[in-house]
């Protein structure tokens, strides 16, 4: 069948739409009909190429490079066709996407770490997890999609691996925007900061998923959260959702946090600006107290391996750096999770929507992004 979808036809090209071939779903995969897709920072990423593995990387998984590819991987909809094999959904079930597909029978699953998946492998190359082949074509040419998603498309055929049903009576457009930022978030800052009551937590970089921290970081008992944002808007937002106090730099926030903390700093910092660097780290750590948590959730170039900071202090401060991916929760857990919070008024969503767009306005959306217009940006399927 054929779809209208956002495509990438390589790096730094624009998000353009075309119309692709679609091929029906195969064993344990279905066709979605998209309802929401929200435009998380990292389908820029896979657009600007920090994301792009070298080569011999991909050459793994049977693709010797990301693109053409179609974007998106926050989204939510409706099953409308299933096919062979498929045993977790059926047509009519609402569905939110999930980047980190999950088979339930890993080492990992079985252990209850759903987002480390060892499915998650097959993430950033196009062939499907089913039987390595394609189902998307762009004029001949086999096309990749985002996360084994490709939220912005129409029609999205995906394994049932990287779908998570959704109670019928909840907004897509909520689904679509906790099925990745907020829900990462989210947990960096519950499950992997482990933010106590009472707690003081920076959080650095306040888009969807800083937003999603906030409001964890809220959640979870937090007596101050101070959120760091060179826009004047963004902190202005933050402070709506549960930030205590705002500052425009990471150095600013340091050199409020003596008075606010008793001289002791942050117990937890959270890093979700919009590309994560090496020389973010230390600055991070110094906001830090003696065995404060740092937790680096935004994403780095594939090639950034380079991070200076200062080992004696680390090790002496007792400090921990921990990474996170999809914020260190399960995907079938966290997003229905933050839904029945979302459901009970006590997560806010609805006003981090700052704009709809329509399919075609997909660069447009992310020109926004960069010009710091948007907290996220929501693309609204004509149903
Ligand atoms: N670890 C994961 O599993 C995971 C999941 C989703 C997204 N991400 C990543 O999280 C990051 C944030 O995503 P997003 O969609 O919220 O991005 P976004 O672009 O919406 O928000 C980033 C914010 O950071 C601010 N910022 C940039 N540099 C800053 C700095 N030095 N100090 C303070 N603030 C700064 C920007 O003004 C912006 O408001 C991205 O790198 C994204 O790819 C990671
Ligand atoms: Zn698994
Ligand atoms: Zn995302």
């Amino acid at each position: 069948m054929k779809s209208r979808a956002a495509v990438c036809l390589g790096i730094d090209e624009p998000w353009k739409v075309e119309e692709v071939e679609i091929d029906a779903p195969r064993s344990h995969e279905v066709r979605v009909q998209m309802a929401y897709a929200g435009m998380c920072h990292s389908d820029e990423h896979l657009r600007t190429g920090d994301i792009s593995a070298p080569v011999e990387v991909l050459q793994i998984f049977g693709v010797d490079s990301l693109f053409p590819a179609v974007g998106g991987h926050e989204g939510a909809g409706t099953v409308v066709e299933v096919g062979p094999d498929v045993e977790s959904l059926a047509v009519g079930d609402h569905v939110a996407a999930s980047f980190i597909p999950a088979c339930g029978r890993c080492f990992w699953c079985a252990s209850g770490r759903q987002h480390l998946c060892d499915l998650g492998m097959s993430t950033l190359a196009g062939p499907m997890i089913s039987d390595g082949q394609w189902r998307y074509h762009l004029d001949g040419q086999n096309l990749n999609r985002m996360t084994q998603l490709g939220t912005f498309s129409e029609m999205m055929v995906a394994n049932e691996a990287s779908l998570v049903k959704i109670d019928p009576g909840v907004s897509m457009r909520a689904a679509a925007l906790i099925s990745c930022g907020i829900s990462t978030g989210f947990g960096s800052a519950v499950d992997r900061a482990k933010v106590k009551p009472g707690e003081t937590v920076v959080v650095i970089g306040c888009g969807g998923v800083g937003s999603g921290a906030i409001q964890g970081a809220k959640l979870a008992g937090a007596r101050q959260i101070i959120a760091v944002d060179p826009l004047p808007f963004k902190v202005a937002k933050a402070k709506a959702i549960g930030a205590t106090h705002g500052a425009a730099s990471i150095l600013e926030a340091n050199l409020m946090l003596p008075e606010l903390t008793e001289g002791r700093m942050a117990d937890a910092v959270i890093l979700t600006p919009g590309v994560l660097t090496g020389d973010l780290v230390a600055p991070a750590l110094a906001l830090a107290s003696k065995d404060g948590r740092v937790v680096t959730t935004a994403i780095a170039p594939f090639n950034q391996d380079q991070v200076s900071l200062n080992l004696f202090n680390f090790a002496m401060f007792n400090q921990s750096l921990l990474g996170t991916v999809f914020g260190s929760v399960s995907p079938r857990i966290q997003i229905p999770n933050l839904l029945r919070l979302y459901q009970a008024g006590l997560l806010e969503v609805d006003n981090l929507v700052t704009q709809e767009y329509s399919l075609d306005q997909v660069q447009n959306g992310y020109d926004d992004l960069h010009a710091g217009t948007n907290i996220r940006g929501v693309v609204k399927f004509d149903s």
